[in-house]
């Protein structure tokens, strides 16, 4: 990604790393690789909004250079720390010594146990509502505590009425050149930002809520991101996702089957249940917990109305992995949901009763069907058949 025209003074400097095979935060594959934006502002003041990651720094700063022209940089504002974003902060401060740091006080707090420098303790502090005039253009601060770090905040361009968004709105994906949404938001292009709210910042739906409470009272005509594209045609719906996703509400109805299966018995079921429930017109995706990565999961259960979930019973427990998925969604605060579950095992199965257990914890989640039981080869089929029926109904209720 080279220097972008935003609007006429606003310029999108950021760069993209590419590396299929790298873990965001070292956990969640992304084989589409990311996007780590940042801002550059060119009025009677010159403005940087957010740093860069280390993996692109160097692209980074000579987009800086390019955008500045020659002429000093200003203001280095900081809407966000974390070191996808602040892992550049240090050579900012040596490269352009000129510049005055703008952050909130959790910023300078957080900051200063990064980076130990005059700069940080200069830093111009602002809070909720405040201005700082660059010229033409005024930026206003929001505070978004948790948003999903403390310090997080954002700032909204009067003139050009641009959201500088941090964190939110952001997706999953390497861009190029084309940096705006302009293009239909197609299931590939949805998945990357379901996948990185549900993962990053889904546990703070409340604190989310909060902020579109705030978005809801300004005239938005861009939202610029610091992952993904530049959103300025997909507006209306991209605040539609957000408002479901942080009231935990599904976007659809459908389930996800979901299967933790060794020798093939629990997959079979599992496969059958999908293709059943597909075969009745339910809206349904099937997953195999060993092959799949939790964080695709969680984001189908960010997408979807029910949960099946099918699990052999190990060492007295739910297979790893499964667990793993289950422990999750608590951990993410998933809610308004409904699961069914398939237990499995040869001996003394529990996986049932566990996977129950870990379903009924989460808030506002129902359990539709009676679970049933796959001893090594042998079920019940009328009990499967009817939970199949039970599912369906709840999904076409
Ligand atoms: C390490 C290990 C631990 C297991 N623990 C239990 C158990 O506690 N209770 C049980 O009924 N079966 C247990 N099993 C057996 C499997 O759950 C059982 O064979 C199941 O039918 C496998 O289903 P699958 O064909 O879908 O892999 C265990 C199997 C393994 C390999
Ligand atoms: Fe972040
Ligand atoms: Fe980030």
């Amino acid at each position: 990604m080279s220097v972008v025209k935003v609007t006429e003074d606003v310029y999108a400097i950021g760069a993209s790393d590419r590396d299929g095979k790298k873990l965001f935060e070292r956990l969640f594959p992304i084989p589409e690789g990311v996007a780590y934006n940042s801002y550059f502002i060119s009025d009677e003041k010159t403005a940087v909004l957010d740093g860069a990651a280390s993996e692109v720094e160097d692209d980074y700063f000579v987009n800086l250079k390019t955008a500045l022209g020659g002429r000093p940089l200003d203001y280095i504002v900081l809407n966000h720390l974390e070191p996808d974003h602040g892992a550049a902060i240090g050579r900012l401060i040596k490269t352009y010594p000129e510049a005055r740091l703008v952050g909130n006080p959790k910023t300078k707090t957080i900051l200063s146990s990064y980076v130990c420098d005059d700069a940080v303790s200069d830093m111009l502090v602002v809070c909720e509502g405040e201005e700082l005039k660059l010229g033409k253009h005024t930026l206003k601060f929001i505070m978004t505590p948790m948003v999903h770090w403390p310090e997080s905040m954002m700032c909204y361009d009067e003139s050009d009425k641009i959201l500088f968004s941090q964190d939110a709105f952001g997706a999953f994906g390497a861009e190029g050149d084309e940096i705006f949404d302009d293009k239909d938001f197609d299931d590939e292009r949805l998945e990357k930002m379901r996948r990185y709210y549900a993962n990053i910042v889904g546990k703070y739906g409340a604190q989310v809520s909060a902020v579109l409470k705030k978005a809801a009272g300004l005239d938005i005509k861009t939202i610029c991101p610091v992952h993904g594209l530049v959103i300025r045609k997909h507006i209306g719906e991209v605040l539609r996702l957000y408002t479901l996703w942080s009231g935990y509400l599904p976007e659809e109805k459908g389930v996800l089957v979901v299967y933790a299966s060794m020798y093939g018995h629990t997959a079979a079921l599992a496969k059958e249940a999908y293709e059943k429930l597909k075969e009745t017109g339910v809206n349904a995706v099937l997953f195999d917990v060993s092959e799949t990565d939790t964080s695709y999961l969680v984001s189908g259960v960010f997408r979807f109305s029910n949960v099946l979930a099918a699990s052999v019973t190990y060492n007295a427990g739910i297979y790893p992995k499964m667990e793993y998925f289950l422990n999750d969604l608590k951990a993410l605060n998933v809610q308004n949901r409904a699961f069914s579950f398939v237990e499995s095992g040869s001996w003394a199965i529990s996986s049932g009763k566990l996977m129950r257990e870990k379903a009924e914890s989460l808030k506002n989640c129902r359990i539709v069907g009676d679970t049933v039981t796959l001893k090594a080869a042998s079920y019940d089929k009328a009990a499967f058949d009817k939970l199949i029926a039970d599912i369906a109904a709840d999904v076409k209720a």
